[in-house]
């Protein structure tokens, strides 16, 4: 099973769903759809009326981030998995660069990732080694901490997807390359196959991917799918992305 997530991130407002409704009409009809699944996460201020449309259709939805305790607290602006799973979606990011950078912890993201799975969520755990680890050769001791500190042995591994996000590559163009992510991706599988024993969970790509450079990706088979961020707000460019992987 391959993954195909769209990351929102700021933008998106409800007349935007029609962006979707083209994505899911293509996803419904594509000869490849029984290979990949579509999760897209929007704003939590889209997130009840995008799960309701598409209950009952081929997309999935998913918050981009959740609050680490409680199911209700005084903690203004802050969203539990509970909330999300009652607004309806069925996935949610943790531990994206940008709320790493605001200050989530690892143990902050352990809870998260725990809490979420409790209240019925799927998780897509975001990790990725800034530019700076990169310059000094840290990337595997950086991705080794990233897992080990966040994803415990216990936790439900079917429910769990890895989205392997360098953080140089967001929004930047900069690509690893095929050499560079190959192992690196090898590297995260091995991380996980040492706490969750027998076959690896899913490892996603993510950072500047678009319909060009998709071409490089779809031939490193230790991918599991794309975490996508720029060219998921446009139905065209996220379209492109899926037929060029099959092509
Ligand atoms: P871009 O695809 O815009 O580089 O964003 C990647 C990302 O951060 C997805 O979560």
């Amino acid at each position: 099973m391959r993954y195909f997530i769209g990351n929102w991130k700021m933008f998106g407002i409800p007349k935007s769903i029609n962006i979707l409704k083209k994505i899911n009409s293509f996803y419904s009809k594509d000869k490849n759809r029984r290979k990949y699944r579509v999760i897209i996460t929007p704003p939590y201020t889209l997130l009840e009326t995008y799960s309701k449309y598409f209950k009952k259709k081929k997309i999935s939805i998913g918050s981009q981030n959740c609050y680490h305790k409680d199911y209700f607290s005084s903690n203004t602006s802050a969203v539990s998995p509970y909330m999300i799973r009652e607004a309806g979606a069925t996935y949610t990011l943790v531990g994206h660069s940008d709320n790493r950078i605001e200050g989530d912890t690892n143990e902050m993201l352990k809870n998260k990732v725990d809490f979420a799975l409790r209240n019925n969520l799927k998780v897509v755990y975001c990790i990725g080694e800034n530019k700076t680890d990169k310059k000094n050769k840290k990337t595997f001791s950086v991705l080794q901490k990233q897992i080990s500190k966040v994803l415990d042995k216990k936790f439900n591994k079917k429910n769990i997807i890895v989205a392997y996000e360098p953080v140089w590559s967001i929004g930047t163009g900069k690509l690893p390359t095929k050499n560079e992510l190959t192992i690196t991706t090898l590297h995260i599988k091995k991380v996980l196959k040492g706490i969750f024993k027998k076959k690896s969970l899913p490892v996603l790509y993510g950072g500047s991917v678009d319909g060009n450079n998709i071409e490089m990706f779809r031939e490193i088979k230790e991918i599991d799918g794309f975490l996508i961020g720029g060219a998921s707000k446009s139905s065209k460019k996220f379209i492109d992305i899926i037929k060029n992987y099959y092509r």
